[in-house]
């Protein structure tokens, strides 16, 4: 039995598709009833848990083959990453009573970064559960594409997108979830011993101007690309109702001074197939 948390979301429903593809037995932990149904009609086992909640993490990992860890994101998390640590704990305490084969844990490209920063949450996942006795990959896959989402509109409507990555023409490792669902799948059903990291990016970096120049052919208009002044960004952010802006901010500055990067070389990468183009038109098609 394969166990994937998130199942409900685009990486976590990624993984369970491509398992269920394969004819394997798959449990999806889910928060929110009124989603068991469609995962039901699929074939899927489903179990009820709050990530924070060891004692029902424990009863959905029971007697599962391999683990998939989704960790929930938090754009604006308190001093000390308080809510973090209680999924982490949460979690742990859930393995080591279920004792699962195996796990895969969602990480991130700079999880290895020695400064604080919004991915800091996940260098404290990787740490708690590195300590573990069990075999553990951890995928860190570079920026998802489908983070394009929120320039749909602003592409199609105005013509622009606003960019926090900096320079325009500075490419970034890029990837979309659905290669990162394949690949999660695929790790889980794979055997190995201790702990490893696998990093993932896709067929090419992406720049902004790339991001806008894909809008603009899909689109057939031009769009381009403007640069957020860092001066701003505190300011932008606690007007979309962030408290605790400083991590998100250190996590850009991070990417644009690319200390935010992949540990090993890049003959060690998996590399993923879809281009932006088909993730950009998709989020396009859903754009209400
Ligand atoms: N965005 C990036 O560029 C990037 C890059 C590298 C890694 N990542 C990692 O990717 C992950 C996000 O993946 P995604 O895009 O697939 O996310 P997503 O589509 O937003 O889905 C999140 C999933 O987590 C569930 N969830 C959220 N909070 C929960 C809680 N407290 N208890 C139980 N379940 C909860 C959601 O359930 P509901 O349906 O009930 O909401 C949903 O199934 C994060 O770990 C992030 O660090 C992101």
């Amino acid at each position: 039995m394969y166990v994937i948390t998130g199942i409900t979301g685009k990486v976590g429903g990624a993984v369970a598709r491509a398992l269920l593809s394969n004819n394997l037995p798959v449990r999806g932990v889910m928060r929110d009833v009124s989603k068991a149904a469609q995962w039901q009609d699929l074939g899927c086992e489903v179990a009820f848990a709050e990530m924070k909640d060891a004692s029902a993490l424990a009863d959905a990992f029971n007697g599962a083959t391999g683990v998939f860890i989704l960790p929930p994101s938090d754009f604006d998390p308190a001093p000390g990453f308080p809510a973090a640590r209680l999924i982490i704990d949460a979690v742990v305490q859930a393995i080591r009573c279920a004792s699962p084969e195996k796990v895969v844990c969602l990480s991130t490209i700079g999880a290895q970064a020695e400064k604080t920063n919004l991915l800091t949450q996940r260098t404290l996942l990787e740490q708690a559960l590195n300590a573990l006795d069990l075999p553990v990959t951890f995928l860190r896959p570079g920026w998802f594409m489908e983070n394009c989402a929120l320039d749909v509109v602003s592409a199609r409507d105005n013509g622009v997108i606003h960019s926090y990555l900096h320079p325009l023409d500075k490419a970034v490792p890029m990837i979309a979830t659905a290669d990162v669902g394949t690949l999660a799948a695929m790790l889980l059903q794979q055997e190995w011993q201790g702990k490893r990291i696998v990093e993932l990016e896709g067929p090419q970096r992406v720049t902004p101007n790339d991001i806008a120049n894909t809008f603009a052919s899909i689109l057939g208009r031009p769009v381009v690309a403007e640069a957020v002044e860092r001066d701003a960004w505190e300011a932008i952010f606690r007007s979309q109702g962030h408290k605790h802006p400083l991590p998100r901010m250190q996590m850009i500055d991070g990417f644009n001074e690319e200390w935010i990067c992949f540990e090993k070389p890049q003959a060690e990468r998996v590399m993923g197939e879809t281009e932006l183009e088909v993730v950009l038109r998709a989020l396009l098609k859903t754009a209400g």
